[in-house]
């Protein structure tokens, strides 16, 4: 056996009215792949943040390379060979991809940049290619999806000569074949000995690429084992400290006659966006099924009003609307998650609270007051609903784990209250306990007449909770099914229809 190239030892830490990490335990040899898994805010990622030297450990022991270590800062971490993508991506969007890949390094002149543009862009297609990734260096890196955008982190981790990288939920974002790249990518790293730390909410995942998995709840070190001496079920056992219960939907809980409160007619927006036509009933979840990139997001956004539509029309309860921007969207009562919450979702520098109620603020003013007690309150009821794991309702989002602040953005639509709910990505970075927990209320709403689109890229998800189906293929709809006669091949033939 090789020696170890990590041993984190009783690592403790604390935060102003959390206790992040309580003795966690982890250890890595080079060229494995080791996850590390556990509930939204269980303390997986401070645990390598202090790893990396962002945040400072109250007590506990590094030893890297057989030596004890002390990380002072990203920068020394990265300069020993330890690098990290983070959960939220932490790059400039208004420069170049290749100034991203290339800042703040030794070889670069007094303004941060290399002189040389040219060689810059050179370097980073050269890096791309050994990567196998299709991205232009000169492309401004708002300008790329989220997924590419991750694509470009990455490559600029693996860029450095590392021994550790850490991979903080990389694939949330990803599409399929990104997530192939990616693990072929990981593959060979492995070969070069460099030991990897994989965060994920994907079990299947865990399977497919790793050798170990740890397991943290709670800010504890509950366990390690072998990836193949253990079954998924185990592992959400040790996550969660209980059995959950999957039971798909096997028939429509709508009838065929329930009143359709939003038509889509003729739809054009882009290349993404041809000729949309659907139908959402009351109290239906109407699931938008397809493989990333086949429109779906596009299409909720041209319908709510965020991206201009080429033509088309909108009905609601028989009416015709016209839906220029978000807030005619809202104002006839629609709602629409963002599958892109860092941009579009949260604001990080603000409560939970303010951030609750970001939509339905006018809902808590009377007069020029606004009624505060109110908004906590229903903030506390949807914060415990959704087991939002926070210290306090006026903590500021940027301190929630990734998971907790989406589930601060899904309170957001719910206290809005709104009769039609556009899902997109709802349970992304979500772990599995919490899906639950969204899962039903989503039924609840349902329930209660609400009408709901849900877009997503998880056919489990799709199956377990649509009356109706929805296919989507390169920005066409190219079937619709019931859900009971739906399946995973069902809709994967649908999804992958070209014409
Ligand atoms: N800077 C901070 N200030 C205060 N509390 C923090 C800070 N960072 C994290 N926490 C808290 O520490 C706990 C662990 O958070 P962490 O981000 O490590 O969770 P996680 O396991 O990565 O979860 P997720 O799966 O949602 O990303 C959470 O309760 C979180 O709110
Ligand atoms: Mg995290």
């Amino acid at each position: 056996m090789k020696e170890k190239v990590l041993s984190m030892v009783n690592i403790d830490k604390r935060f102003t009215g959390v206790h992040a990490l309580k003795g966690v335990n982890f250890d890595l040899y080079p060229g494995e792949v080791h996850a590390l898994v556990g509930e939204n805010g269980a303390g997986k990622s401070t645990m390598m943040k202090t790893l990396t030297g962002i945040h400072a450990m109250d007590s506990g022991e590094i030893y890297y390379q057989g030596k004890l270590f002390d990380p002072k800062s990203p920068k020394h971490a990265l300069s020993n060979g330890i690098g990290i993508i983070h959960q939220e991506l932490n790059m400039m969007e208004h420069l170049t991809v290749a100034q991203n890949i290339f800042i703040g390094r030794e070889s670069t002149g007094k303004s941060g940049f290399l002189l040389d543009e040219k060689a810059l862009n050179k370097r980073a297609a050269d890096l791309f290619k050994r990567l196998n990734m299709d991205i232009d260096p000169k492309e401004i890196l708002g300008n790329l999806t989220v997924g590419k955008q991750q694509m470009v982190e990455i490559a600029k981790a693996v860029s450095h000569d590392l021994k550790i990288l850490i991979l903080d939920e990389p694939t949330a974002a990803l599409t399929e074949t990104e997530i192939d790249d990616l693990f072929t990518i990981m593959k060979d790293l492995a070969g070069k000995n460099v030991g990897m730390i994989y965060i994920s909410h994907r079990m299947d995942e865990i399977n497919r690429i790793t050798n170990r998995v740890t397991v943290m709840r709670d800010g504890q070190y509950i366990g390690t084992k072998d990836t193949k001496n253990v079954t998924k079920e185990e592992i959400i056992n040790m996550m969660v400290g209980r059995v959950i219960y999957e039971d798909p939907k096997t028939q429509s809980c709508v009838g065929k006659d329930a009143e359709v409160v939003l038509k889509v007619e003729n739809l054009n927006a882009g290349r993404m966006v041809q000729n949309i036509n659907f139908e959402l009933r009351k109290g239906e979840i109407l699931g938008f099924a397809g493989l990333m990139g086949a429109g779906r997001t596009e299409t909720a956004r041209a319908l709510f009003g965020a991206d201009e539509k080429d033509s088309g029309r909108i009905f609601i309860n028989g009416n015709e609307v016209k839906i220029s921007s978000p807030m005619d969207a809202v104002s006839h009562g629609i709602g629409y998650l963002s599958e892109d919450r860092k941009r579009f979702g949260i604001a990080v520098n603000l409560s939970v609270t303010e951030n609750a109620v970001m939509a339905s603020y006018e809902d808590f003013e009377k007069g020029i007051l606004v009624h505060e007690k109110k908004i906590d309150d229903i903030t506390k009821e949807y914060v415990k609903k959704l087991k939002v794991k926070t210290p306090s309702v006026h903590q500021l989002l940027k301190n929630l784990s990734g998971g907790n602040q989406q589930k601060v953005v899904i309170a957001k639509w719910l206290i809005k209250d709104s009769e039609i709910l556009i899902f997109d990505e709802p349970t992304r970075g979500i772990d599995v306990g919490a899906k639950s927990e969204i899962y039903a209320l989503m039924n609840e709403l349902a329930k209660e007449g609400k009408s709901i689109i849900m877009i997503s890229s998880e056919l489990t998800e799709i199956l377990r909770m649509s009356d109706r189906i929805v296919v989507m293929c390169e920005g066409k709809i190219t079937g619709e099914l019931d859900i009971k006669d739906a399946s995973q091949e069902a809709i994967m033939k649908f999804a992958t229809k070209r014409d």
